[in-house]
């Protein structure tokens, strides 16, 4: 780093940041005297790749932004200069910044992509904030978030969209464009935010899409591609306005690594110790580009991403991690954990003895028994899914939300998936994908598979999102469609299903 600033080098920079120069240098918190090298003023765009926030709080959320003025740049630096710099950030809790609750500084440096995540604090619970970023004379786009009630409060409802699988170059992303209309308290994404394959002639659906470079034809591997391929989804302007109409609460499926991996393991042959590189530079990029907590930030090839949050007195909320800690298919079936111990007792001491009305858990493959072939969802993982079952019939209401299989699907979970007539122990929430697998089809060739079950109520092959309602008393849950998305992205938006479940008495019930 290189100042211009006399007498204020990198080494006194470090010394007043003193023990916070690893945070600084990781665009979490800064000193207000980290005003430090200003260097040339950045290109114009610096915030071309919008601007978010997530993991709300009582009293915070996280901020997240990333400079890249040239976003598609082939080298995945985003046509940053390979140095730090100071990021500003303000909320408010009016749209027009009048009345600013809290503002500060943070580092965006080349280590990790020049993203931010600053976590706010002091906020009060259970209300609207803005949010924007400025570096230089560029002020970026204005976000809206929403921090959770205060712990224990009771709540009158909580309204929430699920989304996942996001393959860029199969379709727009005419669902965020609706779901950014939405009002909502916060976004589950569930999976599979990017997908690592080659774009070329024969996946790119994407009718009207920019002309790609070399770059982007191959499966990525490195760093620099996956923050490439990142830059690429996030250069969306719909995915762009989802992000910034609410908090979003992320966790990954397998696309963000590679295609139906299991723990520290390719299915593709490659070798452990490129595997384990592989995991490490896919985990990192997805930690630097979404509003994750600092508790994300994996080390090395382990990550954490699992974590609670409470709603008040109304909801928990449990996102999982079921795809590190997953055992491998060698193993037999009755021996395979899906979440690893630690993360299993950690999710049944959250579940079975929360105080809250209902208990959501977020994961990312199918719970609900559907054939016993699908070996990359629960289905594969029979004990540990009937740990699971039992864990819930001792939970209240619990929810389970789940994505990756591209097709809107509701089902009860039974308390025995071989007895239809057994006790419906909670519901199943699959949403479709944004756009994996184009246009789609309210049925297809799966539709069988899946309605052959008395305890699936709903499929449909098209893509959309789920609108969630919860109250003390019910929980309304919405599959929203839209028609097309390789054309582009002016569909309109349709409910195929709407489904009550009153609290107290586990179930899918249709209504009008
Ligand atoms: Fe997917």
């Amino acid at each position: 780093m290189t100042s211009t600033r006399p007498g204020f080098d990198r080494r006194t920079f470090l010394q007043l940041a003193g023990v916070t120069s690893a945070t600084v240098a990781l665009g979490i918190a800064a000193p207000d005297a980290a005003g430090a090298a200003p260097g040339r003023p950045l290109r114009d765009g610096a915030f071309s790749l919008g601007v978010a926030s997530g993991d709300p709080r009582p009293d915070g959320v996280v901020l997240w932004t990333r400079l890249a003025p040239e976003p598609l740049a082939a080298d995945g630096h985003g046509g940053m200069p390979l140095r730090q710099v100071p990021v500003q950030y303000e909320v408010a809790e009016d749209e027009r910044f009048r009345r600013i609750a809290r503002r500060g500084t943070v580092i965006a440096s080349p280590e990790l992509a020049h993203s931010v995540h600053p976590e706010v604090r002091g906020l009060q619970p259970g209300r609207e904030y803005f949010y924007r970023f400025r570096v230089g004379a560029q002020l970026s786009p204005a976000g809206r978030t929403r921090t959770l009630p205060a712990p224990g409060q009771r709540t009158g409802s909580f309204s929430f969209a699920t989304g996942s699988c996001q393959a860029w170059y199969h379709g727009h992303f005419a669902a965020h464009r609706h779901l950014a209309d939405e009002d909502l308290d916060a976004v589950f994404f569930l999976g599979d935010y990017i997908y690592e394959y080659g774009i070329t002639e024969s996946n790119l659906w994407r009718r009207g899409a920019p002309a790609l470079g070399p770059e982007h034809r191959v499966e990525i591997e490195t760093l620099e591609q996956y923050r490439l391929r990142y830059a690429l989804h996030k250069s969306d302007p719909h995915l762009q306005a989802a992000h910034a109409a609410a908090p979003w609460l992320v966790t990954w499926d397998d696309h963000e690594v590679q295609n139906d991996y299991t723990a520290d393991r390719s299915k593709y042959g490659i070798s452990p110790e490129h595997f384990e590189h592989r995991r490490a530079v896919a985990y990192r990029a997805f930690y630097e580009n979404l509003p994750l907590s600092l508790a994300a930030l994996p080390n090395g090839p382990d990550g954490r991403v699992h974590r609670r949050f409470d709603v008040g007195s109304l909801a928990r909320i449990n996102m999982l991690d079921t795809r590190q800690f997953r055992d491998s298919l060698d193993l037999p079936a009755q021996q395979r954990s899906m979440l690893g111990g630690e993360q299993e007792r950690w999710l049944y001491d959250g579940m079975v003895g929360s105080p809250a009305t209902w208990n959501v858990i977020a994961n990312g493959v199918t719970v609900a028994a559907i054939t016993e072939d699908r070996t990359d969802q629960w289905d594969g993982f029979p004990a540990a899914r009937g740990r699971l079952i039992e864990a819930m019939q001792r939970t209240s209401n619990p929810v389970v939300l789940t994505g990756d299989i591209h097709k809107h699907v509701a089902a009860e979970l039974k308390a025995d998936f071989a007895d239809p007539a057994s006790r419906t122990v909670g519901v199943e929430l699959i949403c479709t994908s944004i756009a994996s697998d184009g246009d789609g089809a309210p049925t297809d060739k799966y539709a069988a598979d899946w309605l052959q079950h008395p305890y699936v109520k709903l499929y449909d092959g098209r893509r959309g999102y789920v609108h969630c309602r919860m109250t003390p008393e019910e929980l309304v849950s919405e599959f929203k469609i839209v028609p097309w998305v390789q054309a582009d992205a002016t569909a309109p938006i349709e409910t195929v299903a709407r489904f009550s479940t009153p609290a107290g008495s586990p179930g899918l019930h249709r209504k009008a």
